[in-house]
């Protein structure tokens, strides 16, 4: 298969990592006969520096064209002070509304080797598995107007039924193909366009009745993400609930540098990101988790590419290096070995060349 790749490094700890996907998505290629081409743009901080805007043109033309987009992260504080337009992550709300990458797919799961690596006690943790669906292009993020007002200042909440309806419809075939569990997060009591959304989800329940839904008012359901996440298989909600509950649940996996993220259009194309930031804590130390933006690429090779043997070869992968004990900072395995990025970036690749030992090491 020959795929063409858009490269979108940004900024921070997103540079320190894409190459960590690219040489992965390299290796997986040379082994299973594809040839897959990279092609890197600007966006975010990078580009307003070089282009004075957080998304040239240039950047989206041909993210529009490719088979599928890997991006890094954005942001940092060289630019906070800026403008809202010259800010980075309005480069990454450009490119998500642009292209129409209205359903965000954050996939949580615990890791056995990293059930100790979660600040939450093991028994809370033992068996999250769930897939947070995010809507992506709409709701307060985008609402106009948005603007500081003579005396105050204002955002707007939006959503147009179709928009509503399309994104619980992905939650709904997500559910169906999974545990068959939908849990639809909204604040009801409270938020016109909550009421809305639980009315559409539950007309379109009706055409799902092997799907049993449950309705959780956002503040609820952030306490049962951990108390109960067991509870869930998939969730449904808006974007900023969305935004908030993701990095919330990547507690559960032991850190948020281990959850990996689809954005997708109605037709299929992708943008594939991790659902961290660009950490300027950590940038430029070498020791940035790269496990998210890995896991990243698999979902690429899932969801756009249809190749589901490599994006499972990825996974097992990263599984075996967390089982040998390797790990970044952002992560404690007892026993285990602590390395920086281009390390942990080895150990992967080391473990898509050799054979499995995740059933062995399981067994024993
Ligand atoms: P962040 O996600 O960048 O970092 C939060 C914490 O998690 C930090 O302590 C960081 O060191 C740690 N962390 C995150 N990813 C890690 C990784 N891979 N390995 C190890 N540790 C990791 O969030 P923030 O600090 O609130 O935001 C920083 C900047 O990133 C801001 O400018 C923000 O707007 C931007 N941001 C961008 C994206 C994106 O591009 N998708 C997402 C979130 C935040
Ligand atoms: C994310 C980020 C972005 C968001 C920011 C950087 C605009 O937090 O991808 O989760 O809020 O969507
Ligand atoms: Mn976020």
């Amino acid at each position: 298969m020959e795929k063409h790749i858009i490269l979108l490094p940004g900024d921070g700890i997103g540079r320190e990592i894409i190459d960590s996907a690219k040489q992965v998505l390299t290796a997986i290629a040379s082994e299973y006969n594809h040839r897959f081409t990279f092609e890197e743009h600007a966006i975010g901080g990078n580009a307003i520096d070089d282009y004075n805007t957080p998304l040239p043109d240039k950047t989206v033309d041909a993210c529009s064209k490719a088979d599928a987009i890997l991006m890094g992260a954005v942001g940092g504080p060289k630019w906070d002070a800026n403008p809202s337009h010259l800010r980075p992550e309005k480069g990454l709300l450009g490119i998500r509304k642009q292209l129409e990458l209205f359903a965000n797919l954050r996939p949580v799961k615990t890791i056995s080797s990293l059930l100790y690596a979660s600040p939450l006690k093991e028994e809370i943790v033992n068996q999250a598995d769930m897939l947070i669906i995010r809507e992506l292009t709409g709701g307060i993020y985008f609402g106009t107007p948005s603007e500081r007002t003579p005396n105050g200042v204002v955002d707007t909440l939006r959503y147009t039924r179709e928009e509503i309806e399309r994104i619980v419809e992905r939650g709904f075939e997500a559910a169906r193909i999974r545990r068959k569990h939908l849990t639809s997060v909204d604040k009801a009591n409270v938020l016109e366009s909550s009421k809305l959304w639980r009315e559409i989800v539950e007309d379109k329940s009706k055409e799902y009745p092997d799907v049993s839904v449950t309705h959780l008012l956002v503040d609820a359901a952030a306490m049962k993400l951990v108390t109960q996440p067991s509870f869930f298989d998939v969730i449904v909600t808006e974007n900023l609930f969305g935004d908030i509950l993701s990095d919330e649940a990547s507690v559960l996996t032991g850190s948020l540098g281990m959850l990996p993220s689809a954005s997708l259009r109605s037709d299929g194309l992708g943008l594939y990101e991790p659902v961290h930031g660009s950490a300027p804590d950590i940038a430029g130390k070498g020791i940035a988790n790269p496990l998210a933006m890995i896991l990243s690429a698999a979902l690429m090779l899932e969801h756009s590419f249809g190749l589901v043997d490599e994006a499972k070869e990825i996974e097992r992968a990263v599984n075996d290096c967390l089982l040998q004990g390797f790990h970044t900072a952002d992560i404690h395995i007892p026993g285990g070995v602590q390395v920086g990025t281009k390390q942990m970036t080895e150990a992967v690749l080391e473990n898509v060349t050799t054979k499995s030992i995740s059933d062995s090491i399981c067994k024993s």
